[in-house]
């Protein structure tokens, strides 16, 4: 998969990227990383982008020129026109499903905007996706875009290695993930769940069933509305509310 990222800040965004499972997914061959700078697509000697907006407000827009030269470039490369995301807080909110569905596209374009957002008209033109990574407000979107990179980098196929770990966690049928142990058996008094040692591996996934219900009840109870449960399992967790609720 193809990552294009338009921004002021290339050098973020590329250092950002070039460490861990994505930098080694690079080098890999199965993903690739293009930071272009807007800057370069400047149609003025200053090289400047930016300028005030019409009717007056506080801060400077990013030109429309400069951002539509910046996107034809990438679009001219891929051949057609990949889906461009613009990162805004008005945009939808990103989770896992919108991560799954946008792992699907072969090239994906990011756009991040900076001082107090992109002419409006060049957003008409160019943007498939408006983008939000949740309710606050960052000074840019190259931080959104590097979220964006990370969540939908990990599900393309070879990146995990091991294709278990991106089945099993959370999110995965919108339950969070059961907690996990380590060595040694005991630590500051804290003993390891005994089910976990016990070798008996039906009885250990049906501890971690129940974990993960337990934990998205008490941490993501909105999440769980959207969880398919079987009867047994409500009718488990309706009564694991009774004892435990005072
Ligand atoms: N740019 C500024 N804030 C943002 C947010 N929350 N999500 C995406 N892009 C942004």
């Amino acid at each position: 998969m193809n990552f294009h990222i338009l921004t002021l800040f290339p050098e973020m965004v590329r250092d950002g990227l070039n460490t861990s499972i994505i930098g080694r997914a690079v080098s890999a061959g199965l993903l690739s990383i293009e930071a272009v700078n807007i800057r370069d697509y400047a149609f003025n000697k200053h090289q400047s982008v930016d300028d005030y907006p019409y009717g007056g407000g506080a801060g400077m827009l990013m030109q429309a020129e400069p951002v539509y030269l910046a996107h034809q470039a990438v679009a001219e490369k891929t051949g057609g026109r990949p889906r461009t995301v613009y990162l805004s807080p008005q945009g939808h909110v990103f989770d896992q499903k919108m991560a799954e569905e946008l792992a699907q596209e072969e090239d994906l374009i990011l756009l991040c905007g900076h001082y107090e957002g992109i002419d409006e008209r060049v957003l008409e033109e160019i943007v498939t996706d408006y983008v939000s990574i949740g309710d606050y407000v960052l000074t840019g979107g190259e931080l959104p875009a590097m979220v964006m990179v990370d969540a939908i980098s990990r599900l393309v196929p070879g990146v995990l290695h091991n294709d278990v770990s991106a089945e099993f966690e959370s999110f995965q049928d919108n339950l969070l993930e059961y907690p996990q142990y380590s060595r040694p058996e005991e630590w500051h008094g804290k003993k390891v769940p005994p089910v976990l040692l016990s070798g008996h591996h039906a009885n250990i996934e049906k501890w971690r069933r129940e974990q993960s219900i337990i934990r998205t009840y008490e941490r993501r109870p909105d999440l769980l509305e959207r969880c398919e449960l079987t009867e047994k399992e409500q009718k488990w967790l309706r009564q694991w509310i009774e004892e435990h609720e005072d």
